[in-house]
């Protein structure tokens, strides 16, 4: 049955997810990035009778928004306000702790971009925060205004993988207090002096700054390991990435866990990318990346 709840986020790769991971009527599932439950949506229309899933997102706005739209699955999902760098534990507490499936869809929803006060865009003027979890007291404004300027440098030039950190790196520290996002994007567009097309020259200072406040890598890393101890034999793990650094990690820790033979098997040897169509009528697709593995 599809809900009508009104959303800001459009899933991507979601039939490939549906496929890769080989839905079962009745299996169990854990959707580590829940957003506004898209993907667990589709997942729970795929097959009948449905499968349960464990749905983690950080986010509690997150957690609200998906309550409403799954309403009419409330029987079949649990929702958790947690980190899924606490995958494991937050399984076991929630009888998910052997699985048919556990899949990741990084990076931020587009309810978090959109809406006013997060401090994630560029496009509006808010406060520095970018913080997926509200509790959470380090917040984008720490980053920008107490980070050394080598340190800033480094994270610009890791995480956004941009050409000039140093630039922008000297310019943030030379402009301090900066308060707000439009404060922020007004310095790197200066410091960068970049002709502006089709990508904000904040595009990637903003990504970079994002995954400092929210030790993205850290969790990512942390909850891939995990993965593999609440999967059952057979059961599959999905990974769609939106960043080539992501990408990396999770090629990385897959190829290493195919070559050592006993705990994770590579099902697509190509990356699965979203197709024309899709980056047609989803432009925040393009740059997604999907990999899948499978419980040996
Ligand atoms: C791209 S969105 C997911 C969208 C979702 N697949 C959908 O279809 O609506 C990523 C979500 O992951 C959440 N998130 C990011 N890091 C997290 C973490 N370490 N633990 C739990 N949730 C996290 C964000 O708050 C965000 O809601």
């Amino acid at each position: 049955m599809s809900n009508s709840f009104p959303k800001y986020h459009v899933p991507v790769l979601s039939e490939e997810l549906v496929d890769s991971l080989s839905v079962k009527p009745k299996g169990k599932y854990i959707d580590c990035t829940l957003g506004e439950a898209g993907h667990t949506q589709a997942i729970l229309e795929s097959t009948k009778p449905a499968p349960t899933i464990l749905g983690i997102d950080l986010d509690l706005d997150a957690i609200s928004s998906s309550i409403k739209s799954l309403d009419s699955y409330s029987k079949n999902v649990t929702l958790v306000n947690d980190n899924f760098g606490n995958l494991k534990a937050i399984a076991a507490k929630n009888g998910f702790s052997s699985v048919d499936g556990v899949f990741f869809d990084l990076g931020l929803s587009s309810l978090q971009l959109e809406k006013q006060g997060r401090g994630f865009s560029f496009r509006s003027d808010d406060y520095l925060d970018m913080r997926f979890d509200k509790n959470q007291d380090f917040t984008a404004w720490d980053v920008i205004n107490t980070y050394h300027e080598k340190d800033i440098s480094r994270i610009v030039a890791n995480y956004g993988e941009e050409s000039k950190p140093d630039r922008i790196a000297k310019a943030i520290v030379r402009n301090r207090p900066i308060d707000t996002t439009l404060q922020l994007s007004t310095v790197v567009i200066k410091a960068l002096k970049r002709p502006w097309n089709k990508i904000h020259p904040a595009t990637r200072t903003f990504q970079a700054i994002r995954m400092e406040v929210n030790g993205e890598m850290e969790n990512l890393e942390s909850a891939l390991c995990q993965s593999q101890e609440v999967l059952s034999p057979g059961g599959r793990l999905a990974v769609i990435s939106y960043h080539s650094l992501e990408d990396r990690l999770v090629k990385n820790f897959l190829t290493q866990k195919h070559r050592e033979g006993d705990t994770l098997r590579i099902i697509n040897k190509k990356v699965i990318k979203p197709s024309d169509t899709e980056i047609r009528l989803n432009r925040r697709s393009r740059s997604a990346r999907m990999r899948v593995a499978e419980r040996i």
